[in-house]
């Protein structure tokens, strides 16, 4: 297998750092991406060196272009080009819509959304230049069919399945694909945080009556970035327990 350096955002979340586990596992060099200054940082590396992983760690805002492009220059002069790109970070910002005021619908949208403009825009030219790249943008269900509550949450994520499209059609001569993961519940703090009530009826909800686990996202992510995933390019792949059967 060939081991290519794989940058993973919002990497010390539930699910980010899982992916940064398994493409380690896949033997590939991995960045471990999140938010400057995290006051947990420091124990999570340790964490993960004591688990047996030894990421690289990189910082930047996904909010901020600048921020962006500095943290990619600097990886690229420390270890190497980016070969695979995983677009993972992202928040909630929840409330129904009459009651939703624009720094909530701001805060999603720029993190979410705008986030994937700022770090691909640096990588998936010199992508293209490469001949070789993977891209994969972690949308979710609630992208896909919209979810009350969460009308800021909606629009940014299916606006990532939009941005999935339209990149995978300028690259699709270049060797690099474009890929969107829709996740439905997956048991991270995203999801803990739901009100218990709420989350029981949501849980109950899900044909298979269990929230995914992070190592199934991180396994389809793995394969996605692989080079037998090379006629794949953009696809919306949902991994939600039967969600979609509803
Ligand atoms: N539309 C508009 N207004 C509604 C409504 C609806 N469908 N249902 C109720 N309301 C009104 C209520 O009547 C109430 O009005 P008043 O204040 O005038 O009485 C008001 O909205 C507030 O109702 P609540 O007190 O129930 O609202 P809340 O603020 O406590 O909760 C919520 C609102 C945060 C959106 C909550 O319902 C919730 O958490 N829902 C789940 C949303 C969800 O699925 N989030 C997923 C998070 S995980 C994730 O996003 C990962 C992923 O990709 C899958
Ligand atoms: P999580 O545990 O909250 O992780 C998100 C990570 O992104 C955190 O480390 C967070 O840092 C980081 N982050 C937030 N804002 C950032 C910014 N501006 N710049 C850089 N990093 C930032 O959530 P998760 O469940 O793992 O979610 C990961 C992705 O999967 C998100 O895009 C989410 O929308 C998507 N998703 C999740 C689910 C689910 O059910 N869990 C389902 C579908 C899709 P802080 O912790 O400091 O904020």
């Amino acid at each position: 297998m060939t081991t290519r350096v794989a940058l993973v955002t919002g990497a010390l979340g539930g699910i980010g750092t899982t992916i940064c586990q398994e493409l380690a596992k896949a033997g590939h060099k991995v960045v471990a991406a999140d938010l400057p200054g995290l006051q947990h940082k420091d124990a999570w590396v340790a964490e993960q060196k004591a688990a047996g992983f030894d990421f690289y760690v990189a910082e930047a805002n996904v909010a901020e272009y600048d921020s962006c492009k500095a943290m990619v220059e600097k990886v690229e002069k420390d270890i190497g080009p980016v070969d695979i790109l995983v677009n993972n970070a992202g928040i909630t910002r929840d409330k129904f819509f009459p009651k939703m005021d624009r720094a909530m619908w701001d805060a999603v949208i720029s993190t979410n959304l705008t986030s994937l403009f700022n770090v691909t825009h640096t990588i998936s030219p010199k992508m293209a230049e490469r001949g070789w790249g993977r891209i994969i943008n972690i949308s979710s269900l609630n992208g896909v069919r919209g979810q009350a509550g969460q009308i800021n949450y909606s629009a940014a994520k299916a606006g990532c399945l939009g941005f999935t499209k339209a990149l995978a059609l300028e690259l699709v001569e270049k060797g690099v694909t474009v890929n969107a993961v829709a996740p439905g519940y997956i048991a991270t703090k995203m999801v803990m945080a739901i009100r218990d009530d709420i989350r029981e009826n949501i849980r109950n909800s899900i044909p298979m009556k269990r929230f995914g686990k992070p190592e199934e996202i991180g396994a389809l992510c793995v394969y996605l970035a692989s080079d037998l995933a090379g006629f794949i390019t953009g696809a919306t792949i949902n991994i939600n327990g039967g969600m979609h059967m509803c």
